[in-house]
């Protein structure tokens, strides 16, 4: 099944569903995702370096039997490679793990930088570094000539920070990729992207395995009376934003449950709205006080532009 697609500002269309490999391989059945997912008709492969897990999915591209001009993959940026004169060797070293020659879309994973020593989650708030973001994403802007990304784009970046950066690119980022579900809308911050010609994808869009979207009354009324799931109820609500989705699922039930959107009425729509409550799963400052700007625009008088 093909899905549909959404075309960025540089007239690149990515797949408005894509595949979420954040922990995939924890199961042991990443590879065996990966084949199904591109069997079933999944196009948009959501990686980053820092899953750890880009060889296999790599590999395991190399043996679904679908072109490589078919696909749309996504990787990231990790925090440890913000200074310039390191990025494009961590696209180097990407492609090199997902043995490909060129990425459709890389995107900076977050707005703040680590110590280049780091190369896992765990850090202390002495790793953080102060490289100003511009800094990287000119560095980035400089990839595209070489012909190795067809697109860029930033990830966690909330309105403040794109409000001083815009004006100083000289190519504006093609997407954001946020943390969206029904308990955490971003409603003023997809409004501002799409105003700025980004396309916004929506990470974590079932609330990963810490937020019960799927458990929410509401959601579960709507998909009885549409004979559907829960998941493909969040999933088609995001859709019908103008949001693509990532969902992550290792099973091949829900792989393809997760492929197929209903329409939900204009009613439902707008109810949708009342579930809103800021719920985030992913807040680096839930852990570090020098991290609080990055998801709040009030405290965002960005340290780092
Ligand atoms: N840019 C960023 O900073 C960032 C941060 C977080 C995540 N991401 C990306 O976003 C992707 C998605 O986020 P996520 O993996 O955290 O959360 P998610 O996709 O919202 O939820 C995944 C969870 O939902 C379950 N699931 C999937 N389909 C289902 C269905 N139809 N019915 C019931 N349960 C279902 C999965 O279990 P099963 O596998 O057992 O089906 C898994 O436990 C990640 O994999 C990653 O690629 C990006």
């Amino acid at each position: 099944m093909a899905t549909t697609d959404l075309k960025l500002s540089n007239g690149v269309l990515m797949p408005a569903i894509g595949l979420g490999t954040w922990r995939a391989d924890e199961s042991g059945v990443l590879a065996q995702t990966i084949k199904t997912a591109v069997a079933l008709g999944y196009r948009h492969i959501d990686c980053a370096k820092i899953y750890g897990n880009q060889r296999e999915i790599g590999q395991a591209l190399k043996g679904a039997g679908v072109p490589r001009s078919e696909l749309f993959i996504v990787s990231k940026i990790y925090q440890n490679k913000h200074r310039p004169e390191l990025v494009a060797g961590a696209l180097d070293e990407i492609l090199d793990e997902l043995q490909l020659e060129y990425l459709d879309l890389l995107l900076m994973h977050w707005p703040y930088a680590l110590n280049p020593e780091i190369s896992s989650i765990d850090f202390v708030s002495s790793d953080i570094e102060n490289v100003p973001i511009m800094d990287t994403w000119r560095a980035m802007e400089d990839l595209v000539e070489s012909g190795k990304v067809r697109a860029i784009g930033v990830s966690n970046f909330n309105r403040a920070i794109l409000d001083k950066m815009i004006p100083q690119c000289s190519i504006v980022p093609a997407v954001n990729q946020v943390e969206i579900h029904p308990y955490n809308q971003q409603t003023g911050l997809v409004k501002f992207c799409r105003q700025h010609g980004i396309a916004v994808t929506g990470y974590c869009p079932l609330g990963g395995t810490k937020i019960s979207v799927m458990e929410d009354k509401f959601i579960q009324r709507v998909a009885e009376a549409h004979l559907c799931t829960p998941a493909q109820v969040a999933l088609s609500w995001a859709l019908a934003r103008g949001i693509a989705v990532i969902p992550k699922s290792t099973s091949e039930t829900r792989l393809k449950q997760n492929l197929h959107q209903i329409t939900l009425t204009s009613d439902e729509m707008r109810m949708f709205a009342k579930l809103d409550k800021n719920e985030r799963k992913v807040d680096p400052g839930r852990s570090f006080k020098e991290l609080e700007w990055v998801f709040h625009e009030d405290v965002a008088d960005c340290p780092v532009i």
